[in-house]
């Protein structure tokens, strides 16, 4: 027997259809079981009549929700059918009868995040998947088709990059200690002199010991790295493709766009508009001027701060030369003024904030000696991350885009735990 998804028997619209799935609705009354059937491409009402077939009605009685079963009956039109089209079933095959859901209509988030191996199913994370696969297809495509190479750095590394403060440490064999990865950077520095444009996307760990809707502990990121781009240049790459990813979304996803009562005419108009690029002491203006915010220069922007400059741009906004002082130790000041970083940040608009981090690499093994014993680091650990500075040394830049932090934009989510299937924070490990 031929099966075919409900997305299929839709588009086909008439005929006898066979399908197969779990129940995601049940309604009885004394003449039809009603069933709502999803599958992994959309759901369907199924009627099954006491009259017509008596003996399948008192079996349907006994469906519960999430039930895995097959049907087969004649597909037609009606109006008030929750995506326009019921199938008058005629045969029944009940796979598995489902303990009572644990999921139910209202629920707290907490349990939501306990069942999330069952709430995986649910039609809003079904959306949401189907958009992440999009974003991360979309993001090999622009590289790949732009002449970049993949390249993978390792995930266990021995020193860190973005601060000790949110380092995993992880015990390595017998009495050694080493960290989970924070970021690809530092060895896709070693690897531009090898294959000139590389970029990856992986999993990144991160300690955060913030609460906040915008972090996770152990996210992805996708990362570039280029040999001879400078500041203006790494910034164009990333306007580009962050619009690219909107717009295969607005190609692949609509469907799930509109489950997850996205407004699509602003991520249309993400797709069109230009993204303007301001320098941090502008952002400053900007916040004391529209905002009457008064941030002191060389305090890092908050998430209030962020907030208020997306809302102003309406659009993604690249911020530049933040202080140098702190910047990670690999953002070179610039050269018209060493107290501003060749740095950027992106940051979305709608409160979505920053998405992408990058910069100039520095060239200038003092300085980063510096200010890595500034950071309390021991600069001998980077001997090799400075040769890269001996053997042939060339301007280079990079930048991270926060998958989930672009999906979690995209899909207009509140938390970014629901942006992965599993998530992982501080107060959230399970399952
Ligand atoms: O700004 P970040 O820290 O930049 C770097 O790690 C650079 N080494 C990247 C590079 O130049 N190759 O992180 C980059 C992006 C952020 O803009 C944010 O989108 C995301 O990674 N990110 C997080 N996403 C979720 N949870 C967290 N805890 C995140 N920390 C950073
Ligand atoms: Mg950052």
């Amino acid at each position: 027997m031929r099966y075919l998804t409900i997305d299929e028997a839709l588009n086909r619209g008439s005929g006898a259809v066979n399908l197969r799935g779990w129940i995601y609705r049940e309604r009885k009354s004394n003449k039809f079981v009603f069933i709502v059937l999803r599958d992994e491409s959309d759901i369907i009402q199924c009627v099954i009549s006491k009259e017509k077939n008596p003996e399948l009605f008192e079996e349907a009685t006994n469906l519960t929700i999430e039930s895995s079963i097959k049907v087969s009956g004649e597909l037609k039109k009606d109006e008030r059918a929750p995506t326009g089209y019921e199938i008058s079933v005629s045969d029944l095959e009940i796979i598995q009868i489902a303990e009572p859901f644990p999921i139910t209509a209202e629920q707290s988030l907490e349990l939501l995040y306990d069942n999330r191996h069952l709430w995986l199913r649910s039609r809003k994370l079904n959306a949401v998947l189907k958009v992440r696969h999009t974003v991360v297809g979309a993001i090999h495509e622009f590289f790949r088709s732009r002449g970049y190479y993949l390249f993978d750095a390792p995930i266990f590394q021995p020193i860190q990059s973005e601060g000790g403060a949110t380092l995993f440490e992880v015990k390595y064999f017998e009495d050694e200690k080493i960290y989970l990865s924070q970021t690809w950077q530092l060895y896709a520095e070693a690897a531009i002199f090898s294959l000139g444009k590389i970029y990856n996307m992986g999993p990144t760990f991160r300690a955060e010991k913030s609460k906040s809707s915008r972090h996770l502990a152990e996210f992805w990121m996708a990362e570039m790295e280029v040999a001879w781009m400078k500041l203006d240049e790494v910034t164009e790459v990333a306007k580009d493709e962050v619009r690219f990813i909107i717009q295969q979304v607005l190609k692949y996803n609509r469907k799930e766009l509109e489950i997850l009562q996205r407004d699509i005419d602003l991520l249309e108009r993400y797709t069109k508009e230009n993204y303007p690029t301001i320098k941090y002491a502008e952002a400053l203006d900007i916040l004391n001027k529209e905002y009457q915010m008064h941030i002191p220069w060389g305090k890092d922007l908050r998430t209030i701060e962020e907030g208020k400059i997306g809302e102003y741009f309406n659009v993604p906004v690249v911020v530049t030369h933040y202080p140098t002082k702190i910047m990670g130790f690999y953002k070179p000041p610039s050269e018209d003024n060493p107290e501003e970083a060749s740095c950027f940040d992106m940051l979305a608009p709608e409160g979505y904030c920053e998405i992408i981090g990058g910069s100039e690499r520095s060239l200038l093994v003092d300085d980063m000696i510096k200010r890595l014993e500034a950071e309390g680091e021991d600069p001998t650990k980077y001997e090799w991350y400075f040769d890269l500075r001996k053997y042939g040394s060339v301007p280079h830049s990079g930048y991270g885009l926060g998958v989930e932090r672009v999906v979690s934009w995209i899909c207009g989510l509140d938390n970014i735990k629901d942006a992965i299937p599993f998530p992982r924070t501080m107060t959230r490990k399970n399952p």
